[in-house]
């Protein structure tokens, strides 16, 4: 048996979803741009979903501006940010995706702006205290904090955090790249400015996703070329993506608490059979509470010989997770999050795993039998 608990790296499309995109590959094939019925008609498609997508949001329909995915949507709001709305500080958190990271540190570098981490609790959440006391100078400032993180689930408080930007006039971007789909979001009552999602996540294709943009802030072209997206991102539509994409949200939202309680029942099946079977075992900032990303669960192995070659015997064993984010994994560097917690230690290693609507109470036993049969074999070493 091969069990898939690696839902925060990618998700499966489901069936509907391919279905909403079949038409799109088959039939319907006009360039949105084209004045014509074969355009005329594709542009329609594109303009439902996204209409769709937004009263899913609860924003209005222009503010969502689709990219290729959670990636460009990070960059897409960085860079405006700094470079159309005159942000000369960007504050973020040491464990933010490298789409958000990288991007700043790089920023930083080139455009002579400031780059800051807003220091975190021990449970991982942002000391708002500091963020409101560095926010009081009054510099023009981005913040970029996530909703939930995707290598230990710490959900932030995206309401206070944006409150407090609000507070000062400073802009706030959240990747909610790992909660779209799975929380309801209101993002017209949040003071939120940008938000980025990314399809592959919640079922939907990859390569697809789209950046939030408040309505009233006014931003020029992150790609140019083409009049696309309200001139914000030329370029052809992914005319198929957007179809999947807003389908994906269409059945997320559908039977949302359903999927949570299913969830939830599995990642508590998780944690206590991994408690019984691992004696010391620990779960990383409290990713098994109920206050924390619930599709995420990262445990903190023991000390053991083979911790080395965790992830490499529970892929033997036919289950499939992660040491880090899918990103980061096959580097020998320590995750950049574990260590920006604090949370590093050689000697213990750290496995994530990661659920969804379509995993099983099976595919949990069987992952449990795998750490089982594992840590047997290192008692007998
Ligand atoms: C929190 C977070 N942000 C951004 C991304 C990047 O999204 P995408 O794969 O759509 O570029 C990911 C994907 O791993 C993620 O988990």
């Amino acid at each position: 048996m091969n069990v898939y608990l690696d839902n925060a790296a990618t998700t499966p499309m489901l069936p509907e979803v391919v279905d909403a995109m079949l038409p799109f590959m088959r039939d319907h094939f006009g360039n949105p741009s084209s004045t014509h019925a074969f355009g005329r008609k594709t542009k329609t498609s594109i303009e439902q979903a996204r209409r769709r997508i937004a009263t899913h949001m609860g924003v209005a329909p222009k503010t969502i501006c689709f990219t290729s995915g959670g990636t460009e949507a990070d960059n897409m709001a960085l860079h405006a940010a700094v470079e159309q709305l005159g942000c000369q500080r960007i504050l973020t958190c040491a464990t933010e995706h490298k789409a958000v990271l990288a991007t700043a540190e790089l920023m930083a570098a080139k455009e002579g702006i400031s780059m800051d981490l807003i220091p975190l609790l021990d449970n991982g959440k942002v000391d708002l205290k500091v963020l409101e006391d560095w926010l009081s100078d009054g510099v023009p400032t981005l913040v970029s904090v996530m909703h939930g993180n995707n290598e230990v689930g710490v959900l932030q408080d995206i309401e206070a955090i944006g409150q407090c930007c609000r507070r000062h006039g400073a802009l706030f971007h959240t990747d909610t790249v790992q909660t779209m789909g799975h929380y309801r979001m209101n993002l017209g009552d949040l003071p939120i400015d940008f938000a980025a999602c990314s399809a592959h996540k919640l079922h939907g294709p990859k390569g697809t996703g789209f950046l939030y943009v408040r309505d009233g802030l006014r931003i020029g072209a992150h790609i140019t070329g083409g009049s696309q997206e309200r001139a914000m991102r030329g370029g052809t539509e992914n005319l198929i993506g957007i179809m999947g994409l807003a389908k994906a949200l269409d059945l997320a939202f559908h039977d949302l608490k359903d999927h949570e309680v299913h969830i939830r029942g599995l990642k508590a099946q998780l944690v206590s059979g991994i408690q019984a079977s691992v004696p010391g075992v620990r779960f990383n900032v409290d990713s098994d509470e109920e206050d924390a990303l619930y599709t995420v669960l990262s445990v903190n192995f023991p000390a053991h010989p083979k911790n080395g070659m965790l992830l490499f015997l529970l892929d033997l064993e036919g289950v499939a997770c992660s040491g880090g984010s899918a990103c980061s994994s096959g580097s020998a560097q320590p995750s950049h999050v574990l260590s920006g917690l604090g949370l590093h230690d050689p000697e213990r290693m750290s496995i994530r795993f990661s659920f969804s609507r379509l995993t099983t109470p099976a595919c949990i036993d069987h992952a449990i039998e795998a750490v089982r049969a594992i840590r047997k074999e290192e008692v007998q070493a």
